[in-house]
């Protein structure tokens, strides 16, 4: 196998993962070699599909804003799981960065005056989030790309898919990774790793997630022994376009988007009144089910069996939704011919977002267990729990988070590798071989199983069963339905059985994957027996803060099951409260 030796790899090239580049090498005056993979083209990370913005306080005192204003607001938001020390590096840090990424070269939307513009967003008390139209994850990731061009330390390998996390007791030793232009394995050593390869909202059908989103590094470090942190809670976006699940940016109703159930009625007034259309996703998201439970959603059979609403952008008028969404108008009249200038939308609640990831310290350091960070593996934007969005992110922290925590693993494992020296790493063949073999073993499997039979079968159990509300019984359906499908993935056959771009095969590591993935977030929602945030159980209908005021912590067992444990929350300035809108 071929073996490469890096100062620092990084896993992943969104946002988070570039940012940690463009740091690390900033860090280091572009002495470290770095490398950072990416299983497609680097610019299809699904960074690049952010649309409505990015948060922070830019204008301190006007309308009321501060950091702690929106330190509390994320607080709440988060339903007071987050911990808020590193709340607290959220809301100081996130000005700095929107204003780097203007000197990067976002077009950021301006005034008059020529001041970056600010929106409304959920769950926030005033307009703070920066954008660029709807299109913001696209001009973020293009103005981080083209700058990373300019620095010759940098390689980026793309399609290069990870196959496995290799530790050797508490040390990350190596990466290994699917050439998809060749078929052969590659390992990547290096002092320092970075983990960024996002979440895994794909392990749901109905998704505004790219087919990508399957949550590789997560299921990687869980295989790797590594802990997982709050996995149950998944964040249900509440306007994804139907049929397909394409999101319609909350900035929609950010720039004054109404939500109509099948009367016309402003539904919202019933469930959030303060903050109507611009409550949090997961209130809004419950909002719309059961609306469409009690009989006053909205059906046309042209759109399938579920239930929706209507996202009403009439009122706007096309000059609005020509400067602020149009993207949004486009994707209605080429995806279903409907121009949001003249009718209502049909939008219903969709997988968007895993608040759960590999369990971190506030430094972005990967944790061996509930209390013990690693010396040399940090992961970093969704694919990291470093747990600023507790049980229910608000919309347009994500990037804020993912960049923040992209500069400071940058900086992190540009020091520990230059501390490091350059002397390559001392690896196990053996341990790499392992890796390389699983891979053959899936390649040259021939068994019975249809893997894309299988990922629909998840799909069909994740979108029924584990949804916006959830119960024992559901919840121990799915848990059982996706055990089974485990047992079937061991028998798995691929289709293809070449070397070159054997898409069948990266699909079906992707699905063993997120079978993994979908068991851990089962089993822990299972074992939470409370609601908060996006995780509501309709048998415990209220948050128990005297007994799950505290973090899920899942790892791998030899038996197959997940061994949980909890860590504890760290509240500093915002004291738990009854959360209403
Ligand atoms: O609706 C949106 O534009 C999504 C933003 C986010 O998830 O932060």
């Amino acid at each position: 196998m071929e073996i490469l030796n890096y100062d620092i790899v990084i896993l992943g090239s969104g946002l988070a993962g570039m940012r940690a580049a463009l740091q690390a090498s900033m860090a280091s005056n572009g002495k470290l070699r770095i490398a950072m993979l990416s299983k497609l083209h680097a610019m299809r990370s699904h960074s690049v599909s952010a649309e409505g913005g990015i948060s922070g306080v830019l204008y301190p005192g006007e309308n009321g804003d501060s950091e702690d204003l929106h330190g509390y607001d994320t607080a709440k938001g988060a339903d007071f799981l987050c911990d808020q020390d590193a709340v607290e590096v959220l809301i100081k840090h996130a000005p700095e960065e929107i204003k780097l990424f203007d000197h990067l070269g976002v077009p950021w939307n301006r005034g008059a005056d020529g001041r970056i513009v600010l929106r409304a967003f959920g769950g926030m008390s005033v307009p703070r989030t920066a954008f660029a139209a709807d299109k913001t994850g696209f001009f973020m990731l293009s103005a981080l790309y083209d700058n990373l061009l300019q620095f010759s330390n940098i390689e980026i390998f793309h399609e290069y898919m990870a196959t496995g996390i290799v530790c050797d007791k508490d040390r990350f030793i190596a990466l290994t990774a699917l050439n998809m232009a060749t078929g052969e394995t590659t390992a990547f050593t290096a002092p320092s790793c970075i983990i960024a390869t996002g979440g895994f909202a794909r392990i749901y059908g109905f998704t505004t997630t790219a087919y990508s989103s399957t949550g590789d590094g997560i299921a990687l470090a869980y295989e790797a022994g590594l802990p997982l942190k709050d996995m149950e809670f998944v964040q249900f976006h509440p306007t994804a376009l139907i049929p397909s699940g394409i999101l319609i940016t909350e900035a929609a109703r950010g720039e004054g988007g109404y939500l109509r159930n099948a009367n016309g009625d402003r539904f919202m007034e019933r469930y959030a009144k303060s903050k109507m259309e611009l409550a949090p996703r997961d209130i809004i998201s419950r909002a719309i089910v059961t609306e469409v439970e009690e009989g006053r959603g909205i059906s046309d059979k042209k759109y399938g069996d579920a239930g929706y609403v209507h996202l009403d952008l009439t009122h706007l008028g096309e000059a609005k939704l020509d400067e602020r969404l149009p993207m949004i108008k486009e994707i209605a009249i080429k995806m279903i011919g409907i121009d949001p200038a003249k009718e209502p939308l049909p939008v219903r609640p969709a997988s968007h977002f895993t608040m759960g990831g590999i369990h971190t310290n506030i430094d972005g350091m990967v944790m061996l267990d509930a209390k013990k960070p690693m010396s040399n593996l940090w992961a970093a934007g969704e694919c990291g729990c470093v747990s600023v969005h507790g049980a229910n992110r608000l919309g347009s922290n994500s990037l804020s988070q993912c960049i923040i925590w992209g500069k400071i693993t940058g900086n992190a494992a540009a020091k520990h590798a230059i501390d490091a020296g350059s002397k390559p790493a001392d690896v196990d063949a053996k341990l790499l071989d392992d890796r390389e073999a699983s891979v053959h073993r899936l390649l040259d499997s021939d068994g019975t199983e249809d893997p894309y039979a299988i990922r629909r079968e998840m799909w069909r159990t994740m979108d029924a069963y584990v949804g916006p509300y959830r119960t024992a019984d559901a919840l121990t359906k799915a848990r059982n339905a996706i055990a089974d499908l485990r047992r079937r993935f061991t028998d798995v056959r691929i289709g293809d059985h070449s070397m070159v771009y054997n898409t069948n095969l990266r699909d079906a590591i992707e699905i063993g994957h997120m079978l993994e993935l979908a068991y851990v977030t089962t089993a822990c929602a299972l074992n939470r027996e409370e609601t908060r945030g996006a995780h509501a159980r309709r048998e415990f209908t209220k948050r128990d803060d005297e007994k799950w005021l505290r973090h899920t912590i899942a790892q791998a067992s030899k038996t197959g099951a997940v061994r949980i444990g909890y860590a504890d929350v760290k509240i500093t300035k915002w004291k738990p409260e009854e959360r209403k809108y």
